[in-house]
């Protein structure tokens, strides 16, 4: 990602900044696809931040200036929402008015490492790191899963995507050094560490993934959504035992065996395993992402299995909303950067462009 050297807050506003907040991007470790059916997911922050500084504008709009882009958008309130950076942005503002909070026009200068398209929530950094600096500089007495719940209804409403809470929650409750079980009916959440001997490794595919409207993730929901009606439940969390999904058509029939058993797998998870069965319940996940809720690509499959088969890898699966994106594995305590040059080489070798994304590489490497 190529920030902009030479520009600042102060360069591009002619003001110094109020305040400044920032959020981190999220890998899930397991649990895909369960948030919107109520059910449980297991989340950690990647090192990887969005950071915003803020202040009060001088004029009657909003301007918003991405780093990354090297783009300047101004804003006013009667304007429609543009679908570019500030699509979440301006959603989160104008939710936070319909909640009936005044904001007033703000400057915002936005810098990010958090990939984006490879499912680590580079939205939800934005989002939350937005949010943050707003209740910051106004002394909102919004608590965090408010402004998780904010982040996820600006993603639905102005964005196109019909998600869960997770990615907003992960972002402003998750660190890096534990898991984050939260369970998305109650939202109730508590920190699970790793087990023990771990480290994480996360590999994008090289294949990009957009989960707004058209693509397959708004489907998927609707689907559990009609697997629910029929089965007479308010949720897929309300089924508990696989077998009970065999009486649904297909495809449901396969699209909510995939979330049964998905949360079967969380709720294992969080037992304080040893490493080798968080392993297997990370590849079953993988194979049950793959063949029974459709939502994999050849560029991931190809890296799950290149992964799976590399010694010092306990367990390794698509992570995010799927329909390309990153893998995310557990290793071996000291192995994620040997393992990691393995798969890449692997994979470029088999004709796709994997990369890896945590731990991060140098710049200069
Ligand atoms: C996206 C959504 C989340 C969740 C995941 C899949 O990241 O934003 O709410 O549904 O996909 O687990």
């Amino acid at each position: 990602m190529t920030n902009s050297p030479k520009m600042n807050f102060q360069r591009v506003f002619g003001t110094l900044p109020q305040t400044q907040a920032s959020a981190p991007g999220r890998v899930n470790m397991l649990g895909e696809h369960t948030d919107y059916n109520d059910g449980f997911v297991l989340p950690t922050a990647i090192p990887q931040r969005t950071t915003v500084q803020i202040g009060f504008s001088s004029d009657a709009r909003h301007h918003f200036y991405s780093a990354e882009y090297d783009e300047l958008i101004n804003f006013s309130d009667d304007d429609t929402i543009p679908q570019k950076f500030v699509t979440y942005i301006c959603g989160c503002i104008r939710i936070l008015e319909k909640e009936g909070y005044k904001i007033p026009p703000i400057n915002l200068y936005i810098t990010s490492n958090v990939p984006i398209g490879a499912g680590l929530s580079s939205s939800a950094a934005l989002e939350i790191a937005t949010l943050r600096g707003i209740r910051a500089l106004l002394n909102l007495p919004l608590d965090d899963v408010r402004l998780a719940q904010i982040g996820q209804l600006a993603e639905i409403r102005y964005a196109g995507v019909n998600c869960g809470i997770m990615d907003q929650m992960a972002s402003i409750l998750a660190d890096t050094n534990t898991m984050l079980f939260i369970d998305t009916r109650s939202l109730e959440y508590r920190p699970v560490p790793f087990p023990t001997g771990t480290e994480i490794l996360v590999i994008d595919s090289g294949e990009s993934h957009n989960l707004a409207a058209g693509s397959g993730y708004n489907q998927r929901r609707a689907e559990c959504e009609e697997s629910a009606r029929i089965l007479g439940v308010k949720a897929l969390r309300d089924i508990t035992d696989p077998k009970e999904v065999e009486v649904l058509p297909e495809p449901l029939k396969r699209r909510s065996r995939h979330v049964v058993t998905e949360n079967n797998r969380v709720l294992e998870a969080v037992k304080s395993l040893p490493a080798e069965r968080f392993g297997e319940l990370m590849n079953s996940s993988h194979a049950s992402q793959r063949d029974d809720y459709e939502i994999s690509v050849p560029a991931v499959d190809a890296l799950a299995a290149i992964l799976q088969s590399i010694p010092g890898v306990f367990g390794a699966r698509l992570t995010g909303g799927g329909f390309g994106g990153a893998c995310v594995a557990l290793v071996k305590s000291g192995k994620a950067d040997v393992i990691a040059s393995e798969a890449i080489d692997r994979h470029h070798r088999a004709g796709y462009s994997g990369r890896v994304l945590v731990p991060e590489v140098p710049v200069n490497s």
